[in-house]
């Protein structure tokens, strides 16, 4: 089972990336065969889409963009578990991850398979996904996931101060078991 965990905080090792670390290492320690690739995005390494529609005309059927998201583009189609973690930005995703999901424009989404899982991981300021608007952010993906038609497994919302909270491995476990492999 491979596993794709993409860090879409720009911060490399505090909320989100906490929250993302402790989620994989609950996965790990559930699937012990996975295979756990992570990569970060929050740098803003990956450009936004151009719209030019050039992977979608030209032979080659690729994204002319140079950056990384060559290298993650198979990645992406090999993985069976894709998870996406960003901390909420003005009742929204980052735009460094928002850049890396426009980026996906470039696939031939018939090779990406629909046993395919997605996880989405937030952190936020506010007391709840409503009020700090990463509904906005499930809504996104739930939207994406049924267009691309993969299997949206549960999105994981915490306080930034819950996020160091004794106890939140057992509640990730728990979760964890809504994934079956
Ligand atoms: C630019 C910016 C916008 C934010 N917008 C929101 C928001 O709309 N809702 C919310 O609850 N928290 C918001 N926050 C708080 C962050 O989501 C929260 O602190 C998060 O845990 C930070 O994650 P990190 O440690 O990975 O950077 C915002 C923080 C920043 C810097």
């Amino acid at each position: 089972m491979k596993v794709l965990a993409v860090l879409g905080s720009p911060r490399r090792s505090k909320n989100t990336a906490k929250l993302l670390n402790n989620y994989l290492d609950e996965l790990q320690m559930k699937f012990e065969e996975a295979e756990i690739t992570q990569i970060f995005v929050g740098d803003g390494s990956i450009s936004p889409c151009m719209g030019c529609s050039t992977c979608k005309t030209s032979s080659e059927k690729k994204c002319v963009i140079d950056d990384d998201m060559q290298k993650y583009y198979p990645e992406i189609l090999e993985c069976d578990i894709l998870v996406l973690a960003t901390p909420v930005y003005w009742f929204n995703m980052t735009t460094q991850l928002k850049s890396f999901i426009d980026r996906f424009y470039a696939f031939d989404y018939s090779k990406l398979s629909s046993q395919k899982k997605v996880v989405l991981l937030t952190t936020f300021g506010a007391a709840d996904k409503v009020l700090s608007g990463a509904i906005n952010i499930e809504n996104s993906i739930t939207g994406i996931t049924q267009f691309l038609k993969l299997d949206f497994v549960h999105h994981i919302g915490v306080t930034a101060v819950d996020v160091t909270l004794a106890g939140i491995n057992t509640m990730l476990s728990k979760k964890i078991d809504e994934i079956v492999s």
